[in-house]
């Protein structure tokens, strides 16, 4: 009787072994790593996709100013004087709306920023601060001109004249909400060949900085006003469905699956590398990537960030990503950069553009020219240039993400980027006969995204259900495996062995071998 109870014992606990190694070799991390998947990929269905489609929080879009404070001693010849303004907050409110699956398990959208002045967050800066920076659309203008035909420009200066009404010096007073948004008008009424020519070029090639005025006779220049006007896209991107690992993979942005007609055809440079930034795929296991690539369309390019190591944040553990010096760097540092060079800075950097700078006339069909905010990561040589404001500082003006690896969450990023022109000495244009050459500073962005506390919970919550399936796949393993050491040992004091066919494969071998007699117990 005895005998019949441990031989049934033995039997279930042994089997219990067998579906305990099985689930938690096997079973419970591909059962896990699917219900993750289910739960991340862009389908309807899942957790993720909602807040995908419309974030559940406002981005916080800060913008800093450099205001020149000594624009007179500047016109005359002296190192500027630049002093820091903002930030100016705004809330940028994120919305994509889907268009459509494709073929390749992708999904195409639009995606819409709304941007909304936070008077609160921004404290004593007001949109309507009076602001003395560098005449943006004006050096714009006016280098594009003489880049096209050098010996022109004493005669365009005429034309931009009109084209500029009342043209002191290359500096705009402005108001800051002016400068970011309302826009600033410039003037194409007129019938001066050179005035035809800049405005013609503004026609073609429609920079989106630049908005046509309703009565069409100029534009309306602003920083920002086409990110909350317009919506961009379409974007095509990677739904994780088939590929997990491919999951936020943009494919195509509007229509075009390489950027290389941007960068002289070279496929290198053209490449869509990464996500939007707003998904990223999972990590598996300590497998984190080295670089994480996004997709950055205003500067048609892919940059990446670095991964620096394994972090925590808000109690949870996050691996910390940073933009590392080679993204931006120049050609001589990383040879492989060498087709986003395409404008000479000056003859003695190889035909390139400094370190930490990146030229975005092919991408903006403006001569503005992109940095970290206050070169920060750039050659020193460009801090030279300045009489004080410019003091580059990693805190401030790195750009990082901290991501959650179970879910390839953004617990927390920034991304930071600044807007600069060449202030060029031309002897032959009064306003800028005595200026000193250099790249100058406009602005700066901070575009920053938090997860609010109730997804943060939700995560929290995802992740104490998570352990609780480690915990029950060790246990569960631990607990049959003590059932059938002691059913064993009681079938052995029992001497009751179960009949096993012997030898007939590896695990019936080892589970009968010990010789029931030696192990009883006296
Ligand atoms: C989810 O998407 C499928 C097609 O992929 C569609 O048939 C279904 O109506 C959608 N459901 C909702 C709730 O939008
Ligand atoms: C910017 O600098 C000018 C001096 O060039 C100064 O008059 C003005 O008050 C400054 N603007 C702000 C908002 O501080
Ligand atoms: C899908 O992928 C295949 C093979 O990679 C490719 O030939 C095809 O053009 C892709 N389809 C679309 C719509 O991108
Ligand atoms: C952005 O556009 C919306 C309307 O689409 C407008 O209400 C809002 O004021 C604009 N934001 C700024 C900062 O101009
Ligand atoms: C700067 O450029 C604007 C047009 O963008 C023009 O209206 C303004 O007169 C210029 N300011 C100065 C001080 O030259
Ligand atoms: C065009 O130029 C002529 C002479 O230079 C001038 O009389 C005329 O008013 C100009 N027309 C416009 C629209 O500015
Ligand atoms: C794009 O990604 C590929 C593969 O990950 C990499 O070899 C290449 O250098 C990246 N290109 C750019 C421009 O970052
Ligand atoms: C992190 O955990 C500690 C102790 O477990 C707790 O005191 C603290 O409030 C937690 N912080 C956050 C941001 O949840
Ligand atoms: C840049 O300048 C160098 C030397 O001055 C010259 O050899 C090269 O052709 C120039 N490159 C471009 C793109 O203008």
């Amino acid at each position: 009787m005895l005998g019949k109870h441990t031989k049934l014992c033995f039997t279930i606990s042994l089997g219990a072994v067998i579906v305990a190694v099985v689930l938690a070799a096997w079973g419970i991390p591909k059962i896990v790593s699917k219900q993750i998947q289910k739960n991340v990929q862009l389908d309807n269905s899942s957790v993720m996709f909602e807040k995908w489609r419309k974030l559940p929080m406002p981005l916080i879009f800060k913008v800093f100013v450099f205001n020149v404070t000594n624009a007179e001693d500047v016109n005359a010849g002296a190192r500027p004087k630049l002093q820091e303004l903002g930030p100016y907050v705004y809330k940028e409110y994120r919305e994509r709306t889907v268009l459509g699956y494709g073929d390749n398990d992708t999904i195409k959208y639009m995606l819409k920023k709304t941007f909304v002045f936070d008077q609160e967050a921004s404290g004593a800066f007001r949109e309507d601060d009076v602001l003395t920076v560098i005449n943006f659309s004006y050096m714009a203008a006016i280098l594009t001109v003489q880049d096209m035909m050098p010996s022109l420009a004493g005669v365009v200066n005429g034309a931009l004249e009109q084209f500029f009404s009342d043209l002191t010096d290359p500096f705009l007073r402005v108001k800051a909400k002016d400068l970011f948004f309302d826009g600033i008008y410039v003037n194409c009424k007129g019938n001066h060949s050179a005035l035809a020519l800049v405005c013609g070029k503004l026609k073609t090639d429609a920079p989106p900085t630049m908005r046509p005025a309703e009565d069409d006779s100029g534009y309306y220049f602003s920083m920002f006003s086409h990110m909350n006007r317009t919506e961009s896209g379409p974007y095509e991107m990677i739904r994780g469905r088939e590929n997990i690992n491919e999951l936020g993979h943009i494919v195509s942005y509007k229509g075009k699956t390489s950027m290389s007609s941007r960068w002289g055809q070279d496929p290198y440079c053209g490449m869509l590398n990464g996500s939007d930034a707003s998904i990223f795929p999972p990590i598996q296991g300590s497998n984190a990537p080295d670089k994480l690539y996004t997709f950055e369309p205003e500067v048609c390019r892919s940059l990446y960030a670095s991964l620096v190591g394994k972090s925590s944040l808000f109690n949870m553990s996050a691996y910390y990503y940073e933009i590392s010096r080679e993204a931006l760097a120049s050609k001589s540092a990383v040879p492989s950069n060498k087709c986003f060079c395409k404008k000479n800075w000056s003859a003695n950097h190889d035909g390139c553009l400094l370190m930490g700078v990146l030229n975005l006339m092919p991408c903006q069909d403006a001569p503005a020219i992109a940095s970290l905010p206050h070169f920060y990561l750039a050659s020193e040589e460009l801090l030279e240039y300045f009489d004080g404001g410019i003091s580059p500082d990693k805190e401030k003006h790195n750009t990082y993400v901290y991501l959650e690896p179970v879910t390839g969450v953004v617990l927390k990023g920034v991304r930071r980027l600044q807007f600069n022109i060449e202030l060029r000495n031309i002897p032959s244009v009064p306003q800028l006969a005595n200026v000193p050459t250099g790249l100058f500073p406009l602005l700066w962005i901070d575009e920053g995204a938090e997860l609010p506390d109730t997804v943060l919970d939700e995560l929290r919550q995802s992740h104490k259900l998570l352990g609780y399936v480690e915990a029950f796949r060790w246990i569960f393993l631990g607990v049959s495996i003590v059932a059938l050491l002691a059913s064993a040992v009681a079938v052995a004091r029992s001497g009751a062995l179960p009949v096993w066919p012997r030898n007939s494969n590896s695990v019936s071998f080892i589970l009968t071998h010990p010789n029931p007699g030696s192990n009883k117990v006296h």
